[in-house]
Order: structure tokens, then C-alpha cells, then sequence
């Protein structure tokens, strides 16, 4: 048993993943505010549970970024990370490919390539693995917050969020934007006037979950 302060090391969440019903997959869905630190902690887990003798693949929502064409014939591009800018249709209809799949099936998965800021179709091909790590923002919304999410859930085993105080997010999304070519002035409007918009969301889903966590330096607190 683990108290509420008690931080955890991905070792101990690791442990925490539910067994996969064979022949179908375990699917865990690790929701949360942008820049939480979902990303990371999927890299990390499916590491340490592929160390621990299971088979994990990380299966991120970001794959269903609409393209950038589609946004600009939308007038959404200043939107983009929003609900409605993502196909929340073929997310929900690529999971339930998954959750009837069996180990061994090939599932093709999308990702999304930050360096050009597009997805990439079949960036990766779900197969031998019975633990599937579903990431990203909107897996615990009802459809009363943003129409089409409300079915995702259902087909997730389990769902995590994962949190971060609202200044280590700002600090995270600024540090992002730079990066990625955004004046200082452009960075902090897209992150006030977007990023943390959608956090607000999101964190409006928290509830849902079925364990919260905080990053705590090097681990994760629970709640
Ligand atoms: N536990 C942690 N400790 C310190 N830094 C972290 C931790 N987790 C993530 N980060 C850093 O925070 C930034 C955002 O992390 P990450 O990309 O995993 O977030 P995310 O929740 O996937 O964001 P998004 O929703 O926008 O995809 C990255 O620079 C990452 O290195
Ligand atoms: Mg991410």
C-alpha cells in the first residue's frame, strides 16, 4: 500500500499496470494537461515494463492531429491542439481496431513528427505487444465538453492522469514554442490563449480517472 504523499518511482507505477486479459491487450490510457509530462511518462513505462518481461508499445493521441492543410481550409490553425482539431472519429474507431485485435494482430498506429508538425500514418505498428499505452490530452472528456471524446474512455482498461502545477506547464509550453521557431510573444499567446485554455479543459476530466499523479522530481506523487 502506498500512502498519498508516498512518491513513486515508474518502477512502482510499472507495477501498478493491470495483467492484459490474453489473447486481447491491456490498453491504459495516461490522460492530462499539455505539457504534464505524458509523453515522457509513457516513454518511461513502456521501457520499464518491457524491462520487466511484458511487451509495451506507446500509442499517442497526437496521430490524430488534423493536417495542416485541413486546419488552414478550417481557419483553425490558430486552434490547433483544440478538440476539434484532432479526428477524434478515427482515434475512437482506430481503439476499438485494438481492443478486438489480439497479440500478434498488426494494428497500424500514427504518430505525430513535431519537427514538421504534421502526423505521419502508420508511424508505428502495434503487434507483439500486450500493453498499449494510449497518451494524450482528451481520453477522460464527455461529450458535453467536447463533442465525440465521450467514446473513448470505454474502450480504455484503465485510464491515469497525469498533472503538473499550472506554472511548470507555462514553463514547459514557453520553453516548446521557442524551440520550435515561436518569438517570445508569439510563445506566450499560444500558451494563454491556447495551451492553458485546453488545460483548463482537461483538467475538468480529472476526476474521471482512475489514479491521478503529480511529477515530484524524479518520480510521481499520487493525487
Ligand atoms: N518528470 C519530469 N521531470 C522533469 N521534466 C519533465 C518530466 N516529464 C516531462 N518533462 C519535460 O516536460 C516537457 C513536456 O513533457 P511531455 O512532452 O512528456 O509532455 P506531454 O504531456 O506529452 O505534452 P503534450 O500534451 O503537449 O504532448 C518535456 O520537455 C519533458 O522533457
Ligand atoms: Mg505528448
Amino acid at each position: 500500500m502506498s500512502t498519498a504523499r508516498e512518491v513513486l518511482s515508474v518502477r512502482d507505477l510499472a507495477r501498478r499496470v493491470p495483467a492484459a486479459h490474453a489473447p486481447g491487450r491491456l490498453l491504459l490510457g495516461l490522460a492530462g494537461p499539455p505539457g504534464a509530462g505524458k509523453s515522457t511518462l509513457a516513454r518511461r513505462l513502456c521501457a520499464e515494463l518491457t524491462g520487466a518481461g511484458r511487451v509495451a508499445v506507446v500509442a499517442p493521441m497526437d496521430g490524430y492531429h488534423l493536417r495542416n492543410d485541413v486546419l488552414r481550409a478550417r481557419n483553425a490553425v490558430a486552434r490547433k491542439g483544440e478538440p476539434d482539431t484532432f479526428d477524434a472519429a478515427g482515434f475512437v474507431a482506430d481503439l476499438r481496431l485494438l481492443r478486438r485485435s489480439r497479440i500478434g494482430e498488426p494494428v497500424p498506429w500514427p504518430l505525430f513528427d513535431r519537427a514538421v508538425d504534421e502526423p505521419t500514418p502508420a508511424g508505428v505498428i502495434v503487434r507483439d505487444e500486450d500493453v498499449v499505452l494510449v497518451e494524450g490530452n482528451y481520453l477522460l472528456l464527455t461529450d458535453a465538453q467536447a463533442p465525440g471524446w465521450a467514446e473513448v474512455r470505454p474502450l480504455l482498461d484503465a485510464c491515469w492522469y497525469l498533472d503538473s502545477p499550472r506554472a511548470v506547464l507555462t514553463e514547459r509550453l514557453l520553453a516548446r514554442h521557442l524551440r520550435g521557431g515561436r518569438s517570445p510573444e508569439q510563445a506566450m499567446v499560444k500558451v494563454t490563449d491556447s495551451d492553458l485554455r485546453n488545460a483548463e479543459l482537461v483538467a475538468a476530466s480529472r476526476g474521471r480517472a482512475d489514479l491521478v499523479l503529480t511529477g515530484c522530481g524524479a518520480g510521481y506523487r499520487i493525487g
